[in-house]
């Protein structure tokens, strides 16, 4: 059971979110959803959001890699199954990894499986559009809960040259249309659609029949998710679609320095926090 100190309501019994239940909210009511990477994180996000998402980003945001692709199958369980631990009312869905299913419909078999079992998670998520359609409808007609995740993929960065944002030319839309067609159509539950210009996600939302997710996208999406360190600021990489609602980085600096510099005057531990001797009878008060 998911308990939130901030909000008294969390820790009611509530239904979990299935994938079909999120599937049909195509045009309706907005999507919340954020990544999540521990229990503890998630114990907070769990009551306020649809989907947490344990995304590959995990390699750039915790640990220190400068982009997604070291991020192994190992981290990805690891850290999905401490999510399941924390969420009670939103769907998760873990990240398979770069290299661990571009191969073969059946490696991503294995892998989404082991994902499947190991976590506890409802979904997967993998990154490609078209050439990625035979592996989503393979996984699909087998039972397994695919997001797809089209436009900017980050496991493809060498390729695209970098993470600017795609689609800001009419000329280069229909591909990318093409693609978030492609997934919906071999059964991608929703698809991320990531850093595209505005009007492209718009008319990807229009046209595609499963919920799109947006980030760095439209607010026409049906959805927007974002990566909670970075809306949290405790991620010092701010792209342009990140909205800082907190300064979390800054909190933790102010503290961690008053913290020091109690310690350097040794202010710190005061009487609240020493432990005194216990009373015994035979000394005198
Ligand atoms: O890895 C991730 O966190 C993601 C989201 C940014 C969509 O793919």
């Amino acid at each position: 059971m998911s308990t939130s100190i901030e909000n008294p309501s969390a820790g009611k019994a509530s239904k979990p979110i299935t994938v079909p239940a999120l599937a049909a909210r195509k045009g309706g009511e907005p999507i919340v959803c954020l990544t999540a990477y521990t229990a503890p994180m998630a114990r907070l996000l769990d009551p306020h959001c649809d989907l947490l998402l344990v995304g590959d980003s995990i390699g750039m945001v915790l640990y220190g890699f400068d982009s997604t692709l070291p991020v192994t199958l190992e981290m990805m369980i690891a850290h999905g199954a401490a999510v399941v631990r924390g969420a009670s009312r939103a769907l998760v869905a873990v990240d398979l990894p770069f290299s661990s299913y571009e191969e073969s419909p059946e490696q991503a078999y294995r892998t989404a499986s082991r994902v499947l079992q190991e976590t506890g998670a409802a979904a997967v998520k993998l990154e490609g559009g078209r050439p990625m359609a035979p592996t989503i409808r393979f996984l699909a007609e087998r039972g397994i809960p695919v997001l797809a995740h089209v436009g900017l993929t980050p496991q493809t960065v060498h390729a695209l040259g970098g993470f600017a944002a795609r689609g800001r030319d009419e000329k280069d839309w229909q591909p990318i249309i093409d693609d978030a067609l492609a997934v919906a159509e071999a059964g991608a539950f929703a698809t991320v659609v990531e850093g595209v210009a505005e009007p492209l996600a718009r008319k990807i939302t229009e046209v595609a029949p499963n919920p799109i997710i947006g980030i760095g996208a439209s607010p026409a999406c049906d959805g927007q998710i974002l990566v909670t360190e970075d809306m949290l600021g405790l991620f010092p990489w701010n792209p342009k679609f990140v909205k800082r609602y907190a300064d979390l980085g800054g909190n933790i600096e102010r503290a961690v320095e008053d913290y020091a510099a109690e310690v350097r005057a040794r202010t710190f531990p005061g009487e609240k926090q020493t432990y005194a001797m216990k009373r015994s009878g035979r000394q005198k008060a």
